[in-house]
This record gives structure tokens, C-alpha cells and sequence, in this order.
């Protein structure tokens, strides 16, 4: 069975080829290479030993999304990824943030309704929560005004494909909201390639353990937590990625009773920044430095899935610890440059 992966050489979506992969679908991957390099081509094969077809493509031109749904009309099913993800990088550039992720979302949805199987996860996140009101965070917790137009984006892209499901019958689809998704695959032959100085917590707290940072600037230290710092929940790629597989295969089985179901995909359990750190000085051996700055604009002051819905109606559940996530994090920071 043929399975579309947009973004499909990106950090979550390379890791969702392999899990596919595995369980046997057919994989065809596009990708713009906006922020993604060729190389993770060779990493998914490395691991799979099964080379996914791949078309530089970029899903903004409509003309060409038309033109490679016409060559592949036998897609069983698309998992969505292709998108910008940066929230700084979505305030400075929010008209970029809506043509890339909102423009190139109804692209391909418009081609799938033409298609026999129409089976389509999406790519969301927990950021359209904004700061929760209770904690743990259900899916029936309310979607709040977002904080920054890439969460605004998957806001709306949410509200595209209820639209479009209401209307196109054979239309399927699941939105996977994520909390922090963070590690590599415990080969090393793929991982988390952020370019240029990392927005994210792990990849900094990787680079600075390797030397190519100074110190990590932890933002914030006076919230209302138990040591000050903010919480999140932080669930290994891997974990992730095979929660679009088991999703997937809900769709493709006719499973799922409405035709647009959302599930939240985390641990459960809430992490605060210090214990990130000290994760990552027990499973690496380092002392991590790091200095305690002013809060970060935007940050929520925690956040962490409640997960009996994925678990139960999914049959999906997190494997992996934090201390695995920040294992395989650190050996393919040590492993990209080559130390
Ligand atoms: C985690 C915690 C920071 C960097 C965002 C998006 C979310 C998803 C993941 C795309 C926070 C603290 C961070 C640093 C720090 N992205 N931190 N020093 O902001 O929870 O989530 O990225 O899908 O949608 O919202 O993740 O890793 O940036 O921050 O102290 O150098 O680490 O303040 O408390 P975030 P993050």
C-alpha cells in the first residue's frame, strides 16, 4: 500500500517513514528541502534498507501537487507534515507561515478528494492549547486564541480539514496534536538537524554539550512550578512516529466512527527544564552549564498530555523515557559531529 509523507525529510517525518516502512507500506516521500538536507534519504535506507521513492517538490506551486497526484493516484493514504515550525520565526514572518502551512494544506487535500482512499493524518500540536486551564491536557480542552501565527496555522488547518471532511464523505482524517517532540533514532543514521542557532531546548542542550554553544540560557526561572521552570512533556520521536502508523492504519481499516478525530500524543508526564538537564547529565556523564535569564515571550508555563484517548482508542502508548530520548539525542549530536 502506497503512503504519501509530506515533509517526509524532516525530523518527525523521516522517523514516520521508518516506522511505515517497517510495518511494510510502500513510502513515497516530497519534500521541498527548505529545511531538510537529501543525506536523511540515505539515513532512512541505511535503517530500512528499503529506499523511499522521493520528489523535490514544493507543495506551494499548485500545477505541480496537481501533476503528482495525477502520477500517483493510487496513494492509500498522506501523512502531512510539510510545514514551517518555528513560533519566533512565525512572528517575524507571519505571511510566510500562512502560505507555506495553510496554501499547501489545501493543495493536497483538494487533490486527495479526487483520489479512491482518502486517509489523512495531520500534523498538529499542542500549541493550539495555549496555556491550558487544567492540566493534564485532554483533547476536549479548549482550543485557545493562539499565541503565534505557526500556532494559528495549525488552528486553522484543523478547522480546513473538519470543513473539508463534512463535505467530502470519503475524506478520513486524523489530527495528531504533539507535545515536545524530542531525540533520534537509536541507529544515529537519522535525528533532529535544526539549522542554524536551535530554537528548541534539546538540540541547544546537545550543541552546548558538545561544545559548539557556550551555555544553555534557560528562560525563566520564577514560574509557578515546583523548581520554577517550565514544564512540558517530551516524548521521544520514535514514540511519535509510530502513533502515525497506528493512526494511519485506524484510517486505512475504516476504524474510526466520525470522519475527523484528534488525539493527543505525549507521555503524560510533565518534565520541567532543570529535570530535562539533569536527564541529560545522568544518560551523557557531562555537567551541563547553563545559566537562569529572563522568560521567553510566549512560553506557557507547562504543559503535558492527558493520554487515555490515544492510548485506549488508538491502542498507542509511549515506550520510550525521557532519559532514552536524551540518550539518543546526545549520541547523534556526537554522531553528526563526528566526535
Ligand atoms: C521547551 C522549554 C523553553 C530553549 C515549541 C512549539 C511546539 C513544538 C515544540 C513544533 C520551554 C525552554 C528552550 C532554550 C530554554 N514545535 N527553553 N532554553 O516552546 O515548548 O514548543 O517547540 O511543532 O509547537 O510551541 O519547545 O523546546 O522551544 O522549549 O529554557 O534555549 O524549554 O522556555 O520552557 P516549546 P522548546
Amino acid at each position: 500500500m502506497k503512503i504519501l509523507v509530506t515533509g517526509g525529510l524532516g525530523f518527525i517525518g523521516s522517523h514516520t517513514v521508518v516506522e511505515l516502512q517497517n510495518e511494510g507500506f510502500e513510502v513515497v516521500i516530497i519534500d521541498n528541502l527548505s529545511n531538510s538536507s537529501i543525506e536523511v534519504l540515505d539515513g532512512i535506507t541505511a535503517i530500512t534498507n528499503k529506499k523511499p521513492h522521493f520528489e523535490k517538490l514544493d507543495l506551494k506551486i499548485k500545477d505541480d501537487v496537481t501533476s503528482f497526484f495525477k502520477k500517483h493516484n493510487d496513494i492509500a493514504g498522506v501523512i502531512h507534515f510539510a510545514a514551517n515550525k518555528a513560533v519566533g520565526e512565525s512572528v517575524n514572518k507571519p505571511l510566510m507561515y500562512y502560505e507555506n502551512n495553510i496554501n499547501t494544506l489545501v493543495y493536497v487535500l483538494q487533490e486527495m478528494i479526487k483520489l479512491e482512499k482518502q486517509n489523512f493524518i495531520f500534523s498538529s500540536s499542542c500549541t493550539v492549547y495555549g496555556q491550558a486551564d487544567e492540566l493534564p491536557i485532554t483533547e476536549n480542552a479548549p482550543v485557545k486564541p493562539a499565541e503565534s501565527p505557526y500556532g494559528n496555522t495549525k488552528q486553522i488547518g484543523e478547522e480546513i480539514i473538519i470543513d473539508a471532511c463534512k463535505v467530502n464523505e470519503k475524506l478520513n482524517a486524523i489530527a495528531l496534536r504533539y507535545f515536545n517532540p524530542i531525540g533520534a533514532h537509536p541507529s544515529t543514521e537519522i535525528g533532529e538537524l535544526p539549522i542554524g542557532v536551535p530554537q528548541n531546548l534539546v538540540p541547544f542542550i546537545t550543541q552546548t554539550a558538545i561544545g559548539m554553544r557556550e551555555q544553555l540560557s534557560v528562560f525563566g526561572g520564577d514560574y509557578p512550578t515546583p523548581d520554577g521552570t517550565c514544564i512540558r512533556d517530551y516524548i521521544h520521536v520514535v514514540d511519535l512516529a509510530k502513533a502515525h502508523v497506528v493512526a494511519l492504519q485506524r484510517l486505512i481499516e475504516s476504524k474510526n466512527i466520525s470522519n475527523f478525530e484528534v488525539f493527543n500524543l505525549g507521555t503524560g508526564t510533565g518534565s520541567s527544564v532543570l529535570e530535562a538537564i539533569q536527564s541529560f547529565d545522568r544518560v551523557s556523564g557531562k555537567k551541563l552549564k547553563y545559566q537562569i535569564v529572563d522568560r521567553r515571550e510566549g512560553d506557557v508555563i507547562a504543559a503535558y498530555a492527558e493520554t487515555s484517548k490515544a492510548n485506549e482508542v488508538l491502542g498507542w502508548k509511549t515506550e520510550l523515557t525521557l532519559d532514552d530520548a536524551m540518550a539518543s539525542a546526545w549520541k547523534w549530536e556526537q554522531k553528526i559531529r563526528n566526535k
